[in-house]
């Protein structure tokens, strides 16, 4: 279980500097602006066919909306910047025997839900790792990831998951997917409030761990964490455990992404971590995430993972008991 020993030395290869500037509501502004020039219009070109006037003007609307969440406003490219590709409304990471690339959210955030599209590499993907993950600084960060594992050409993706509270993770599960994640963007999502952290596919809860801190479980709560992607070079683990090496004459490795969405409270580097903390978590001034009916999956959604888990899973650590002779707490409360 190579892989394993690999997950320590990753954390540092795949995390860049250091990411300034804050950007939020903007969407809101953009709305307004598109409400006001409908109105002028609508009463300007009133005896035409306001019907049609309407219709443009919904599109355009919605154009706006679209492009108010486009890369360039939440994230800025962290990695091997030549290796980062604009092409329209999509963004490309490559990977060759040169680089790498990654891009990372120009801001961090304390709950809210992050979605991105992804459609993952094609053909021989062997050796190659796309991740898409949140994480905090530190020693003693939390991380939450999804790492998509490639495979050769026509063999099945895996998706790792895995979670780390105050600097320790080892929280690893794989599961396949019921769709092959090369050929379309499916959307991937984290939903995080203080009650829960769920990771969706395509809106599909796949894994909750959910706060158990009164009976002992620590629980990501006070740091705020930054959103993060990258594809890199895994071979010594992430294939048939290690066992298919990257065949770099298939390079370049491209992932494609599109739809960025961060739904977020934003922690300013300016703001002292403390303040942040009580901003983000006060219950008066309550998020959409923080609502009761958020707390926990609803019946379809609880329906929908045990779904997943029962047909998709091949590895949770919270039964590897040769790695944990004793099971940790969160799966003993878990299961
Ligand atoms: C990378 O691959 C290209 C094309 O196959 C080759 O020409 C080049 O020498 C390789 N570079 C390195 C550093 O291996
Ligand atoms: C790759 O394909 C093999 C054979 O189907 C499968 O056992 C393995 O789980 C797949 N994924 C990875 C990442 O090795
Ligand atoms: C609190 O969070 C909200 C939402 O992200 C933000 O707009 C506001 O500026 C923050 N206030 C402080 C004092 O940090």
């Amino acid at each position: 279980m190579k892989w394993l020993l690999t997950q320590a030395n990753r954390f540092g290869y795949k995390n860049p500097g250091s990411y300034v500037g804050r950007l939020f509501a903007k969407k809101v502004s953009v709305e307004l602006k598109f409400e006001e020039v409908l109105s002028v219009m609508a009463t300007a070109f009133a005896p035409v066919s306001v019907k049609l006037l309407f219709f443009c003007f919904s599109v355009a609307l919605l154009l706006g909306l679209v492009s108010s969440s486009k890369f360039d406003e939440l994230f800025q490219p962290s990695w091997a910047l030549d290796h980062v590709i604009y092409e329209g409304e999509q963004l490309k990471l490559k990977l060759d025997n040169y680089s790498g690339s990654g891009f990372a959210s120009k801001s961090k955030y304390l709950f809210g839900k992050t979605t991105i599209q992804i459609k993952l590499v094609e053909g021989d993907s062997a050796g190659t790792v796309t991740a898409f993950y949140m994480s905090s600084e530190g020693p003693n960060h939390n991380e939450f990831d999804f790492e998509f594992l490639g495979n050769t050409t026509g063999e099945p993706y895996l998706v790792q998951t895995n979670l780390y509270v105050n600097g320790v993770g080892n929280r690893e599960e794989r599961m396949n997917l019921w769709f092959d994640p090369t050929q379309d963007f499916h959307s991937y999502s984290l939903l995080w409030n203080q009650r829960q952290v769920v990771f969706m596919v395509d809106e599909t809860p796949i894994r909750v761990y959910s706060n158990k801190e009164r009976k002992g479980v620590p629980f990501p709560k006070d740091q705020a964490m930054g959103v993060y992607s990258s594809i890199w070079n895994a071979d010594d683990w992430a294939t048939q455990g290690g066992r298919v090496k990257t065949d770099w004459t298939h390079a370049p490795f491209v992932a494609s992404y599109k739809g960025f969405e961060i739904d977020g409270c934003e922690c300013p580097d300016s703001v002292a971590a403390v303040d942040n903390a009580k901003n983000c978590s006060s219950s008066e001034r309550r998020f959409w995430w923080d609502e009761p009916v958020m707390a926990e999956l609803n019946l379809h959604q609880h329906h929908e993972l045990l779904w997943v888990r029962a047909n998709h899973l091949v590895y949770d650590y919270c039964v590897d008991t040769t790695r944990f002779p004793v099971t940790p707490l969160e799966c003993v409360l878990h299961h």
